[in-house]
C-alpha cells in the first residue's frame, strides 16, 4: 500500500525522499508529503495528487537539511487531500510521522486523546499516533514511540522524527514491510529496496514487532519490548535498470515485452534436459515431506489466485492427489481442514499480501507445512514460509500484474514436475515437457510480434462497455485473468467464465455490443467450445478467439482470430494470456486511462 522512505547522513535529504517516493509510487499514489529537519526546525509540505506535484511544491523551498522523511499515499481513512495526506504531527507540531497500514482501535484512542485536550486535524488512523507519542514523549523519542506503540492494535510500518532530536530517526514494524539500507555514514529506511537502490543495496530488512533507530553514525535494532536484535545485512540483488522503463511508456508494457526473458530466468539453473528432472534448491531438503502429502491446498490474492487456478489443474493432472485453491481472504478466516499431511503452497508477488500472510501463520497454528512462491526477495511471506521458490523475475513495477503470473504458471509447472518425476514419471516424458517449456519464450516473442494487431483490435473494442472471456480447463483460469487485467486498467467491466457456464446465465447479457474472447485452442475441449462461440454468434456476439496456429475453421466463425504456437495443454496459458495482456493494455490506452497507476489500486496490498 503507502510507500515510505527516509534518509539520515551527510547528503541533502529532499533529493533522496523524491526521488525514493517516485520508485515507491505504484505502492500508492494518491497524495504524498515529506518532513524535512531543517535548520533546528520541523518542515512539512504535503499535495494531494502524484510525487511530480509534492516535488514542485518543494521546489522553491530549498531545503538543504540531510534529515528527512517521505510518504506516498494509498487512503484507507478519509479522502486522498492535502489534510489527509501524511506527515502528520502532533499539537505542537514538533513530531512527525509516516505510517504505511491500519490502526485498528483508532477511534477510542482518538475519543482519549481528545478528552486530555489533543487537538486533529485528518480523519486519519494515523494522527492519533503521532498524538499518542506526543502524550509520552519527554525527550527520549525512541521511548515514546515504544510506548504508545504499546497501546495500539493494527498494523505499522513508521518512521518518526522529532524537531528537538534532529538527529535521529525512529522506525518500527508490525505487519507492514521495512527496511533499513546501509551506506557510508548515511542510513535509509523504506518500505521496499527500490526506494534506496541507487544509493546502497546493503539492507537489513525488519521483522514484525522490531524498531530500529538511524542516526549519522549507526542504526540500533531492538524489538518493540526493548529488547536488543541483531540483523543481518543482506545484499539486494536486483539492478537500478530493472526498475526504469527502458524505453518503453508504461512499466506494464516493459513486462509484458519482457516476458520471454523472465520466462526464461525462471527456468535457469532449474531445469535438467539430460534426465528429464528439476532442481528447486529451496525445496531440496522438504522433498519427502511434499512427496509424503495427501493433499495441496494452494492460497493467494488476485492474480496470483488465478495462476493457484492453473496450479490446481497441473498437479491434479501431474500427481493425481486433491488439490484446493482458495482466495487467501477465505482460507485465512474459514476453519479450514488441514493436517500434517496435507501441504499448503501460498502464492504472491510481493510477498506482502496481508491477507496471503494471515493464512500463512494460520497454516502454521495448525502445524501444516507452508511453502511460498515469491517475486520479492526477502519479502514477509518468503521469510515466514517453511521454505519456497522465487520467481526471479525482478521487480514488478506495473500494478497489473503480467510476468510474474507467467513465472507463477513455471514454477508450479516445475513443482509438479519435480514431485511427478519423484513419483511415476520417466525420465522420457520428464524431458519431454523440458522441451515444451523451453520453447516457451520463443513462442511468446513471436505471439508479441501481433502487438499491432491487438492495438487495432482495442481500438475497435475499446469504447465497449462490458467484455466477456470464456475458456475451459487451464484455459478458464486465463479468462478468469484476462478479464481482471481488462478491468483493472481500462475500467470495462469484463467477467471470464468456464465457457460452458455461459449458458447458465451470462448469455442473456449477449447482443452486438457485447465482445467475447474466447481462448479456444486445440486442446481436448476445442469441440465444445466451437459450440459455445456458435452459441454467440447465434445472439449477434463479436467473438475474438485466440486460437492455435494453424487452425483455418474457427476463422470461418469469430469475428478476430489471434493465433498463438502449439504447445502442451497445461503449458498453454503461459501463451494464451500474452494476447489478452496486450489486449487490456490497449485498451486502456484507448481509454486514456493511467495504466501504470490504475485509479483506487496499489500493487501491494498490505491491509485486510
Ligand atoms: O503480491 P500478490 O501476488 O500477493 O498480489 C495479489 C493481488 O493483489 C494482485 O495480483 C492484484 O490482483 C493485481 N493488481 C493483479 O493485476
Amino acid at each position: 500500500m503507502c510507500g515510505i522512505v527516509g534518509y539520515i547522513g551527510k547528503q541533502k535529504a529532499l533529493p533522496i525522499l523524491i526521488n525514493g517516493l517516485k520508485r515507491l509510487e505504484y505502492r500508492g499514489y494518491d497524495s504524498a508529503g515529506i518532513a524535512m529537519l531543517e535548520n533546528g526546525d520541523l518542515q512539512i509540505v504535503k499535495q494531494p495528487g502524484k510525487i511530480c506535484e509534492l516535488e514542485e511544491s518543494v521546489a522553491a523551498a530549498n531545503f538543504t537539511g540531510n534529515v528527512g522523511i517521505g510518504h506516498t499515499r494509498w487512503a484507507t481513512h478519509g479522502v486522498p487531500d492535502r489534510k489527509n495526506a501524511h506527515p502528520h504531527t502532533d499539537c505542537r507540531k514538533r513530531l512527525a510521522i509516516i505510517h504505511n497500514g491500519i490502526i485498528e482501535n483508532y477511534s477510542t484512542l482518538k475519543n482519549e486523546l481528545i478528552l486530555k485536550g489533543h487537538t486533529f486535524v485528518s480523519e486519519t488512523d494515523t494522527e492519533i499516533l503521532v498524538h499518542l507519542i506526543e502524550e509520552f514523549y519527554d525527550n527520549n523519542l525512541e521511548q515514546a514511540v515504544r510506548y504508545a506503540l504499546a497501546e495500539i492494535q493494527g498494523t505499522y510500518g513508521i518512521l518518526v522524527v522529532s524537531k528537538d532530536e534532529p538527529e535521529m530517526i525512529v522506525a518500527a514494524r508490525n505487519g507492514s514491510p521495512l527496511l533499513i539500507g546501509v551506506g557510508e555514514e548515511e542510513y535509509f529506511a523504506a518500505s521496499d529496496a527500490s526506494a534506496i537502490i541507487r544509493h546502497t543495496r546493503d539492507v537489513a530488512y525488519l521483522d514484525d514487532g522490531e524498531m530500529a533507530i538511524l542516526n549519522h553514525k549507526t542504526f540500533v535494532t531492538k524489538t518493540i519490548h526493548d529488547k536488543p536484535v541483531t540483523k543481518y545485512v543482506e545484499r539486494v540483488s536486483f539492478d537500478l535498470e530493472q526498475i526504469e522503463k527502458g524505453g518503453y511508456p508504461h512499466f506494464m508494457l516493459k513486462e509484458i515485452f519482457n516476458q520471454p526473458e523472465t520466462i526464461r530466468d525462471c527456468m535457469r539453473g532449474r531445469l535438467m534436459l539430460e534426465n528429464g528432472d528439476v532442481r528447486l534448491g529451496g525445496l531440496e531438503v522438504h522433498l519427502d515431506q511434499m512427496l509424503k502429502a495427501k493433499k495441496i491446498v494452494l492460497t493467494a490474492c488476485g492474480t496470483s489466485w488465478h495462476s493457484a487456478l492453473i496450479g490446481e489443474y497441473i498437479l491434479e493432472e501431474l500427481l493425481r492427489l486433491p488439490v484446493e485453491v482458495d482466495y487467501a481472504s477465505e482460507f485465512r478466516y474459514r476453519n479450514p481442514v488441514l493436517d500434517p499431511e496435507t501441504i499448503v503452497i501460498v502464492i504472491s508477488q510481493s510477498g506482502e499480501t496481508a491477507d496471503t500472510l494471515a493464512a500463512v501463520r494460520e497454516v502454521k497454528k495448525m502445524r501444516s507445512p507452508v511453502f511460498g512462491i515469491c517475486n520479492v526477495v526477502g519479502s514477509t511471506i518468503a521469510r515466514e514460509t517453511l521454505a519456497g521458490v522465487y520467481l526471479h523475475v525482478g521487480p514488478e513495477i506495473g500494478v497489473a500484474s503480467t510476468k510474474a503470473f507467467t513465472a507463477q504458471v513455471t514454477v508450479l509447472m516445475q513443482i509438479a514436475l519435480l514431485l511427478a518425476r519423484r513419483k511415476w514419471m520417466s525420465a522420457e516424458e520428464g524431458k519431454k515437457i523440458i522441451r515444451e517449456l523451453q520453447a516457451i519464450p520463443e513462442k511468446v516473442e513471436k505471439i508479441l510480434q501481433l502487438d499491432q494487431k491487438i492495438q487495432k483490435l482495442a481500438e475497435l473494442y475499446g469504447n465497449s462497455h462490458n467484455f466477456l472471456y470464456l475458456g475451459r480447463g487451464y484455459n478458464f483460469p486465463v479468462a478468469l485473468e484476462g478479464a481482471l487485467k481488462m478491468k483493472e486498467i481500462s475500467y470495462i467491466h469484463a467477467e471470464g467464465y468456464p465457457a460452458a457456464e455461459m449458458k447458465h446465465g451470462p448469455i442473456a447479457l449477449i447482443d452486438e455490443n457485447m465482445p467475447v474472447v474466447f481462448i479456444a485452442i486445440k486442446d481436448h475441449s476445442y469441440d465444445k467450445i466451437i459450440s459455445n462461440i456458435e452459441e454467440v454468434k447465434a445472439r449477434n456476439g463479436r467473438v475474438i478467439a485466440v486460437a492455435t496456429e494453424g487452425d483455418e475453421k474457427i476463422k470461418e466463425r469469430a469475428d478476430h482470430v489471434i493465433y498463438v504456437p502449439q504447445t502442451l495443454d497445461f503449458l498453454s496459458p503461459l501463451l494464451t494470456i500474452v494476447p489478452l495482456q496486450l489486449l487490456a493494455y490497449h485498451a486502456a490506452i484507448v481509454r486514456g486511462c493511467n495504466v501504470d497507476q490504475p485509479r483506487n489500486l496499489a500493487k501491494s496490498v498490505t491491509v485486510e
